[in-house]
């Protein structure tokens, strides 16, 4: 089913501690705060918190995702984890395919299909990362290169298993650097991803299909991109690292 999500990808950031207060402040705000009615919250974050976090967490509509996984099962993968790993720590879901995965640790599309079957066969959620660079965007290649992201690392799944993947469309130019994409921009590539998803999986499941924006995303910007028809919700970065910053885009989805 299409939901309105707001997760929170906290990255490289948060020793122990910090990361189990800013998961309590985050969990206290959903219980006591109003204003997020109807949104799904979801917390990425480093392997380190993921079962303390889900362990502490006590509200329904929020729950814990890994930042990456093996596409490996097991065994001599020094500092690796599994998918199998991660389910084992209570946390229900996995990104895959951030594009800083990409770019600093070579992942390819074909790699990153072996990571969506282990997420799978664990029955973790995915929250598929694709998006183009700057320069792909200058040359008008982004509607063609984000298909490919798609068509290569995730469509090889059933239709079942499709229903467990939410798309996140993050331009890369957009990532940590102020620049968001305009509400346009993101509705425009949103639908157009919607429409290869019809492609593939047929007019209903894409229509159920959840599709975030990540880039920038900030307090200021969240209500005005998701009021877009095809913008679900947000994966969040840098906003995500404040508890506060966080609930306000959360209650940004939470009112449109
Ligand atoms: P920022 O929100 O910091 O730009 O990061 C977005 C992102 O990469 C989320 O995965």
């Amino acid at each position: 089913m299409r939901k309105k999500i707001v997760a929170g990808n906290w990255k490289m950031n948060k020793t122990y501690d910090e990361g189990l207060e800013l998961a309590r402040e985050v969990n206290e705000y959903l219980r006591y705060k109003e204003g997020a009615e109807g949104v799904t919250v979801i917390l990425g974050t480093p392997f380190i918190h993921l079962a303390k976090v889900a362990h502490n967490i006590t509200e329904a509509n929020l729950s814990v995702a890994a930042q990456d996984c093996s596409a490996e099962k097991g065994g001599a993968y020094t500092g690796e984890i599994s998918a199998a790993m991660i389910a084992s720590t209570g946390a229900k879901h996995v990104i895959i395919g951030h594009s800083e995965r990409r770019a600093y640790h070579g992942e390819t599309n074909a790699l990153l299909a072996g990571k969506v079957n282990r997420a799978l066969e664990n029955d973790l959620g995915i929250i598929f990362c694709a998006g183009e660079v700057l320069a792909e965007r200058e040359a008008g290649n982004h509607f063609e290169v984000v298909e490919r992201q798609l068509a290569e690392g995730v469509f090889h799944v059933t239709a079942a298993g499709f229903s467990r993947v939410v798309i996140a469309y993050e331009p890369v130019w957009a990532i940590g650097t102020g620049k968001t994409a305009t509400p346009d921009q993101a509705q425009e590539m949103h639908a157009f991803i919607r429409s290869v998803v019809a492609k593939q999986y047929g007019d209903v499941a894409a229509a159920d299909t959840t599709i975030l924006y990540g880039g920038s995303c900030s307090p200021a910007n969240a209500g005005e991109l998701f009021s877009r028809p095809d913008v679900d919700g947000g994966l969040i970065g840098g906003a995500s690292l404040k508890a506060a910053d966080f609930f306000e885009i959360i209650k940004a989805r939470a009112k449109r």
